[in-house]
């Protein structure tokens, strides 16, 4: 068997954790679900549920995964040897990875695509209807899509393959610093247009009123998708993850990075959508096809589109190298294949399921469970269902399963570090957030 690999640095663990947290979901789903949700009620909703609940819950896989060492499979089968149940949650988290990953490379390929077309300027002089009409062609002839996610799926697994610290370590470390800089660029733009000071508003004047319980819901799941929680992936980073390193201090990073990431991509797109007043409530439509007409219509916005695609593309490389990883690790220790040959098999698996979820954006496609074709159905099943269940049972085992002495050791490095917090987060992950999981999941559910 190949020789385990761990990561070389802080930085780079920082960097890989928080590549794979800073993704479609930051730079996509955050700002418009900000738009649909009132605003600033809803980030102050985000931020302290990602503090209480979200953060926890990614202390304790990553610190599952650094207990186990192996992949998620094998550091259940360890840490309950007698109790082959617990295995279920990392077979949950192998299926969850495959399905989020498809959809996902679905949508980096349109980022791909978009990148093409804002460089050879297809969306100058055009207006909102032009550019949805555009997008639904590129929908509707199904092997333009499926190309642009196998071409992502390909980028991500020739990095990926090339090793654990010479792929993803190393593309993280500059992939992740770029895309803060490119991200500020875009800022700085949007401080110049006029609708600047009226997204500040929208971004940072909270209306309390629009705190319902559909609200804390969908930032209880949105944080979720955001810290890439719930499924293995942090538990599989986490055991590339040196023994001496504090899990705590990791997390914290990890959890800075991407709420910042998430506000500042709103500061790059709301002064636009504001400049020219249009409803911020565009839903998923915001960052595809509002966005392009907007910047189609103000000096520099080429540049601004170029970088700004560029930017969601670094975003979701960095996050489909975790899941893959959470793939590939299982095939290489339990399969016992090498690495490269494991990334081939994930590979061909991730391009069949990418481009079912494509051709079945196709209007009359035959691919849909129930009302909704298939990549709906796994974006809502994945968000919905498995990450709050696999976050939920990851929960139970750390904190009801396992004797408190052995997650007190991980989490302190044997009494050494994270001492105080430990108390307060023991508590939280024994009572505050299993029952803030079944409430989330119970009504996500009904
Ligand atoms: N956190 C990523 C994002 O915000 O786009 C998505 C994600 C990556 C979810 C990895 C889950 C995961 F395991």
């Amino acid at each position: 068997m190949e020789k385990r690999g761990s990561f070389a640095s802080r930085f780079g663990v920082i960097a890989a954790m928080a590549g794979s947290a800073v993704g479609v979901g930051n730079i996509w789903k955050f700002p418009y679900m900000v738009g649909d949700n009132g605003g600033s009620a809803f980030i102050i909703t985000y931020l302290l549920i990602s503090l209480l609940i979200t953060a926890p819950v990614l202390i304790a896989e990553m610190s599952l995964g650094r207990m186990g060492g192996q992949n998620v499979l094998g550091t259940f089968r360890t840490l309950a040897p007698k109790q082959k149940a617990w295995q279920g949650v990392g077979w949950l988290g192998l299926i969850t990875a495959f399905v989020i990953l498809s959809f996902y490379s679905v949508i980096a390929g349109w980022s791909l695509a978009f990148i093409k077309d804002s460089v050879i300027g297809s969306f100058a002089g055009k207006d909102v209807a032009q550019i949805t009409a555009d997008f639904n062609g590129f929908i509707a002839s199904g092997w333009q899509p499926v190309a642009w996610a196998i071409f992502f799926l390909v980028l991500t697994c020739l990095i990926a393959g090339s090793g654990l610290q010479k792929g993803i370590e190393r593309s993280s470390k500059l992939l992740m610093p770029l895309l803060a800089v490119l991200l500020i660029v875009l800022v700085v733009r949007s401080f110049f247009l006029s609708g600047f000071g009226e997204s500040v508003n929208f971004l940072v004047k909270p209306d309390f009123s629009k705190i319902t319980p559909n609200v804390m819901v969908a930032a209880l799941g949105q944080s979720f998708f955001s810290l890439s929680v719930g499924m293995g992936t942090m538990l599989t980073y986490g055991s590339y993850v040196s023994k001496k390193e504090s899990i705590v201090d990791v997390v914290t990073n990890v959890l800075i990075a991407d709420v910042i990431i998430a506000l500042l991509a709103g500061f790059a797109i709301f002064p636009a959508v504001f400049t020219f007043d249009i409803n911020p409530t565009s839903g998923p439509d915001l960052v595809f096809l509002t966005l392009p007409s907007l910047f189609a219509q103000i000096s520099g916005g080429q540049i601004m589109s170029i970088l700004f695609f560029v930017l969601l593309f670094f975003a979701a490389i960095t996050s489909a190298f975790s899941l893959l990883e959470v793939v590939v690790a299982y095939v290489t220790e339990e399969l016992k294949l090498k690495r490269r040959a494991a990334v081939l098999v994930s590979f061909v698996g991730l391009a069949i399921l990418a481009t079912l979820c494509a051709m079945s954006q196709m209007p009359e496609s035959a691919l849909r469970l129930g009302s909704r074709n298939l990549f709906d159905t796994f974006d809502l099943v994945s968000s919905n269902v498995m990450l709050p269940l696999g976050g939920l049972l990851i929960v139970l085992f750390w904190a009801w399963k396992l004797p408190k002495k052995r997650v007190e050791e991980e989490i302190t490095n044997n009494g050494t570090c994270s001492t105080k917090i430990f108390g307060v987060l023991y508590f939280l992950l024994r009572y505050i957030v299993p029952v803030a999981l079944v409430i989330m999941f119970i009504s996500l559910n009904s």
